[in-house]
Order: C-alpha cells, then structure tokens, then sequence
C-alpha cells in the first residue's frame, strides 16, 4: 500500500518511521511492481513465444530477484515535474532492467562465475553457449520495451548505452593481466560498464517526465556520478567484504589479472606495485601465493580509503545535481538513494 509522505517543515518530505530503502522504493512502489510483471511476462509463451524448455530457463535467469536500482531511478526521475508515471514510463524502466540482467549474464559467462545473487549462474547451470544466447534473448526484448516509448531519441541513447557497456566489458578483457591500466583508463571503463546505464536510466527518465534540457543534463549527471559511485564501490567491496553478503564471490578482480581503483592506487603510491607486478607476471602456478602477497599489500596500503573518498566524491556530485529540481518525495527518495548506496555492504 501507498504510504503518504508528510513533510517536515525543513526541506524533505518523511515517510515516518520507514526504513531507508522504504522510502526510496514506495513513492514508485507499485509501478515498480509493473515492471516486475513485465519482466516476468518475457519468459511467457503468450508474450514472446520461446518454447517451454527456454521459457523455464528463462522463468528462472529473470526470477531472481535484483536491488532494482536502475528501474526505480527510471520512475523516481520521472515523477519529478508532478506526472504519474504512464505506460511509456514503465515500458522504459522494464527496458533499463532488462539490459542489466542480460548484461549479468553475459558478464558471468565472461567471468566463469559459479554464483550470482546468492544462486547458480546461467553459465554454470547450462554452460556458457547457452548462457550467451538466453542473455541474447533478455538483452533483444529489452530493446523491444524501449521501442514502446516512441521516441527515437531514447532508443538511440540505449543503442549507445548497449554499444558502451559492450566496450566496457572489452576493454576489461584486453586490458586484464596487464600492468598499463591506469586511474584514466579505469575510470573510462567504469563509465562504460556502468555510469553510462546509470546515466540512461536517469536521463530517460527525466525526458518522459517531460524535465527541460537543463534538468535532463542534471538528472543525466545524477546518473553518472551514481552509477560510477556505485562501481568503485563494487570494486572496493570485491576486497573489502565476503560471499556470504555479496551474494557473488569476492577478492576475484585481482585474481583474474584485472586491475580496479584500489591496485591502481596502491601501485600508483608504489606500496603494491612489486607484488602487483610479480602476481601479474608469474608463471601460472605461482599465482596462487603471490596473489595473496599482492592481495595483502593493497589491503594493507591506504588505497582502500582512498577508494573509498573517490566514491563519496562522486555521491557528494550526485547529490549536487538534484539540488535544481523542485523538491518532492521523489526528489527525497534520489538523495537517499544516493546514501542507500554510499553505504551499501552488499
Ligand atoms: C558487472 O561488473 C558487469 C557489468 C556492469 C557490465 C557487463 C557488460 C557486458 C557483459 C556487455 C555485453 C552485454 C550486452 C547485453 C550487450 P563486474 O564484473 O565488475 O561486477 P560483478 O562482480 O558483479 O560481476
Ligand atoms: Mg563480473
């Protein structure tokens, strides 16, 4: 049910007595749940017409549930100016979704992961040819939702976003056991791996709300410096925290000779760059001992904290970029999700 948001005389609406993610999710809570449905509906017959053995397949990749960040910037954006979100609304939120689950299966077929989200991966229950064209499935129909809004403009923006987190992904791949990647190249691939959804997210949002060009720039930003918050924020959590929260492996970046914000700080500062080197370099079967020599230098120089500030910078940015728009429990509900994942253990 629809709580009510009261305003509390200094700047912010409340839902009183909600949980941070209550009061980011319920002023788009039941739109939020359309867009569940839709994602549910692409493994059904009567919808795209797979047949049973790739709809169960497909009823299992999509049931899994995710934080849904990216659909409910999507509706939050969009309720900005006073609209109710409408159909071409919900169409793009279920798009944004859509991309980032195909593109999670697609990833964890690239990474050989075993788990995601606490749960067997696509590659590993049907092996990676399987993983790939289901993730084509996933990542097609997308497309189709974004063909729902009408506007050319949005298509276009999440044919760039596509091509970019394709080129996200390349680059970490040839760029992986290789000592050249440095903070320029790094944050270039996060943008593409990630800001760049964020962004699109935010952006199509803020144009079906019908927002003028100067809010759609601001919302775009928003949207940037989240998504690349959020990144370095993974990647710090990749050192810093476990399986059992994350759902996914952990200190796995290194391990697959990819270098992340807080080794390209502590090679930078030179407190890991022997041990990085000669991880990076050894003979396969050395790599298992040097990785952890290399693993305990990083974590024992100031790069995680220093990865960690580069993240608050771009939150503070992010929260910079809401302060023009009109004040609303939407607008409330895009601050706090920007503290929601500043201070995310998972
Ligand atoms: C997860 O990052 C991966 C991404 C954010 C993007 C992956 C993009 C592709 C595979 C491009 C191709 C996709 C399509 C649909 C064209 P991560 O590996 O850093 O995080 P993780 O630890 O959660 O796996
Ligand atoms: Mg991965």
């Amino acid at each position: 049910m629809r709580k009510t948001p009261v305003w509390d005389g200094q700047g912010r609406y409340q839902l009183l007595g909600a949980d941070a993610k209550e009061r980011i999710y319920t002023p788009v809570a039941e739109d939020l749940d359309e867009v569940i449905a839709n994602i549910a509906g692409v493994a059904e017959s009567e919808t795209t017409g797979p047949p049973p053995e790739i709809e169960a397949r497909l009823a299992q990749v999509l049931a899994t549930p995710g934080k849904r960040i990216r659909p409910a910037i999507t509706l939050l954006v969009s309720k900005l100016w006073g609209r109710v979100p409408d159909e071409r609304t919900i169409k793009m939120a279920t798009a944004v979704e859509l991309l980032h689950i195909a593109s999670l299966i697609h990833d964890d077929t690239v990474d050989s992961a075993d788990t995601r989200r606490g749960h067997a991966t696509a590659s590993n229950l049907w092996g990676g040819n399987i993983a790939v064209l289901l993730g084509d499935f996933v990542f097609a129909t997308s497309a189709t939702f974004v063909c729902d809004t009408n506007s050319v403009r949005l298509i276009r923006r999440f044919a760039q976003t596509i091509a970019e987190l394709s080129r996200g992904e390349l680059n970490e791949i040839l760029e992986s056991w290789s000592l050249k990647t440095d903070r320029k190249k790094y944050l270039e691939r996060i943008y593409d791996k990630t800001a760049s959804l964020f962004s699109t997210s935010a952006e199509s949002g803020a144009v079906l709300g019908e927002g003028d060009e100067e809010s759609v720039a601001s919302l775009r930003r928003y949207g940037y410096n989240l998504g690349m918050a959020y990144q370095v924020l993974d990647d710090l959590l990749d050192y810093e925290s476990s399986p059992e929260l994350l759902g996914k492996p952990t200190a796995n970046d290194l391990a697959n000779g990819v270098l992340t914000l807080p080794a390209i700080l502590a090679i930078e500062s030179g407190d890991a760059s022997e041990a990085v080197s000669a991880f990076m370099t050894a003979p396969v079967a050395d790599r298992p001992r040097l990785l952890t020599v290399a693993y305990d230098a990083i974590c024992g120089s100031d790069a995680l904290r220093r990865s960690r500030q580069i993240a608050n910078d771009y939150i503070s940015e992010a929260m910079r970029s809401l302060e023009p728009l009109p004040p609303s429990p939407s607008r409330d509900a895009l601050v706090e999700l920007t503290d929601y994942i500043r201070d995310r253990q998972f």
